[in-house]
């Protein structure tokens, strides 16, 4: 058993191999010992595969992109979502322990704004986005695109968005014009005076 001083701290060695490679590294509070890689790399981890990042690249832009092949009719979806979703969203999705996915249009300047997929989302495209990513809630990302496409048809019709015959899919869903699109304005960062008052102030 060896002992070695190093500046400030005592510390004991097994070995004598153990004892050259700490003097070999310089063992000193002082002088700090070089990183073997570039700051920041931790030799963690790996990268991920692209199967991987297929299963987290799921998003769908506002104009569409990302939406996949398929279609769905609103009469798919009216079966579909008595199957799988009027059990939290109630019947044509006036409401549940889910919330209501229909409704509410016209009230959002008044004093009881309700807030559904009708009245308040600006992009139907969303709707797809957040079927596939997040329903039903307790299998998420269990429905296929066609069953998407038509809950996504049968949720804009039961909003009068869309007519019973509707069918959606990547090119027809990025032109359905939701009533609220218009109704958001960009938030500049500027809602108070840049000058503080400084005299006479109320
Ligand atoms: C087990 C209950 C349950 C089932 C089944 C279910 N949902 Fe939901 N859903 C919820 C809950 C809870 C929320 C609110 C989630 C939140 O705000 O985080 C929600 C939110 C939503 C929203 C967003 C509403 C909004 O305005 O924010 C949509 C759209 C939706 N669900 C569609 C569906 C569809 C379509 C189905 C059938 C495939 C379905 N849900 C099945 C519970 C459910």
């Amino acid at each position: 058993m060896f002992t070695f001083e190093c500046g400030s701290c005592l510390t004991a060695f097994a070995t004598a191999s153990t004892l050259t490679a700490a003097l070999l590294a310089g063992c000193s509070p002082m002088t700090p010992r070089a990183p073997a890689q570039p700051p920041g790399h931790y030799q963690l981890g790996r990268a991920p595969t692209a199967a991987e990042l297929r299963g987290w690249d799921i998003d769908i832009s506002p104009d569409g992109a990302g939406l996949p092949a398929g279609s769905g009719t609103v009469a798919q979806g009216r079966d579909l979502f008595a199957q799988r979703c009027v059990a939290c969203h109630g019947d044509a999705g006036k409401g549940g322990q889910g919330g209501a996915l229909a409704g509410g249009q016209g009230t959002l300047n008044s004093k009881k704004p309700v807030k559904t997929v009708g009245s308040f989302w600006p992009y139907a495209t969303t709707l797809y986005d957040y079927i596939h990513r997040a329903m039903p809630w307790d299998s998420p990302q269990s429905l296929n695109p066609n069953q998407v496409y038509a809950l996504t048809a049968y949720v804009l019709h039961v909003n009068g968005i869309v007519g019973a015959d509707a069918v959606m899919d990547a090119r027809s869903l990025p032109a359905v014009k939701m009533p609220n699109r218009d109704g958001f304005t960009l938030f500049t960062g500027q809602d108070i005076a840049p000058q503080a008052c400084m005299r006479d102030c109320r």
